[in-house]
């Protein structure tokens, strides 16, 4: 399918402005097509209008609205004024110990507004993509890395709503037919991400060594993540939402790599003497290893991804060096 109008929510928000870049942009290397015109739903809660500027005067961008996915109002005027023909639903709360502290908001957010969403989508027969994350699986020790028939398992709310979401999903493509995927990005990161506590690992660790701080590890440091650079993600998230072939699907996204947060720690700065171990916030909610099996992404979709770990923190130290004043 070549969608023609995109609602992206979410698209104010660090993965969700590099989705919108490579819409209007017409995607990427091995899949090209002609730019939809793109409407974008953010309340700004964790998004910036700033990440957006970079596209202001793309005629292909109808609209920027700051509103709340939950504004049943809002969002019925915006289906009804754009005969949109995908969305693609990136907005959600991400804070996982936030979470855990305070679990309404993020049922709200991203539970009830998913289903607002799909009752949309479901009556104007938009294709409808959802978020989600690889913070749904059990824990894993196989070196083949989790695929998407491993076993879910959730160890916040966090997690829990979005699983949550994605039978709510997964229910509207078995009851009506809708064209649904449901992608779970293993963590990911680069420019715009945020280099504070709703960021991500690699742009928090890489300012505070900017800023010749230092870098707290949570725990012993032995848990891993297998990091997905934000480009690469923004493809495969294209890709999926515009395949036949991804019609009722889950499918991972992720480098095939893990990295233990000490050594990440290590990769990113030089000085031993400022990486310092602290107690977790909450233990519980850690996933002591997450290496992602990308293998059906890659068949189905032709996805995998392009930019090495080592590439990555050096395009994301750059960006971070220019943009965020230390
Ligand atoms: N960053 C990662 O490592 C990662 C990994 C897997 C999945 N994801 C998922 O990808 C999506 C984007 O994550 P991100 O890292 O870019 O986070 P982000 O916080 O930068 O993006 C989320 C955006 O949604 C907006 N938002 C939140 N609640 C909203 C609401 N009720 N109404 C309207 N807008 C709302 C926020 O303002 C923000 O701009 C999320 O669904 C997240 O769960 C992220």
């Amino acid at each position: 399918m070549i969608p023609r109008h995109v609602l992206v929510t979410g698209g104010a928000g660090f993965i969700g402005r590099w989705v919108v870049r490579e819409l209007l942009r017409g995607g990427s290397d091995g899949h090209r097509f002609a730019p939809p015109q793109v409407v974008v739903v953010d309340n700004l809660e964790n998004g910036r209008r700033e990440n957006l500027v970079e596209f202001a005067g793309d005629p292909q961008l109808t609209a920027f609205v700051e509103g709340d996915i939950g504004n049943r109002a809002l969002m019925q005027a915006l289906f009804a004024e754009h005969e949109f023909d995908l969305v693609l639903h990136l907005a959600a709360k991400i804070n996982v110990q936030e979470s855990i502290d305070h679990p309404t908001g993020v049922f709200e957010a991203d539970v009830a507004g998913t289903f607002h969403l799909l009752e949309l989508a479901r009556q104007r027969n938009a294709a409808f993509v959802f978020m989600s994350t690889c913070m749904v699986y059990a824990r894993s020790d196989d070196d083949r890395g989790i695929d998407e028939n491993h076993p879910t398992l959730c160890a916040s709310p966090y997690a829990g709503a979005k699983l949550a979401a994605e039978k709510l999903v997964e229910a509207y493509h078995g009851a009506y037919g809708l064209r649904t995927a449901i992608l779970r990005p293993f963590n990911t990161y680069g420019p715009f991400q945020k280099t504070t506590g709703e960021g991500g690992v690699v742009s928090i660790f890489l300012y505070r060594d900017l800023a010749g701080k230092e870098l707290s590890v949570f725990g012993d440091g032995a848990q891993t993540r297998d990091l997905l650079y934000v480009e690469d993600c923004a493809a495969f998230t294209v890709r999926a939402a515009f395949a036949d072939a991804a019609v009722g699907r889950v499918l991972n996204a992720g480098a095939g790599r893990d990295v233990t947060i000490n050594e990440l720690a290590r990769l990113i700065c030089r000085d031993p003497a400022r990486i310092k171990h602290v107690a977790h916030h909450h233990p519980q909610a850690e996933i002591q290893r997450l290496l992602a099996n990308a293998t059906e992404a890659e068949r189905v979709l032709g996805w995998r991804p392009t930019v090495s770990l080592e590439d990555g923190i050096n395009r994301t130290r750059t960006w971070i060096k220019t943009n965020i004043p230390r």
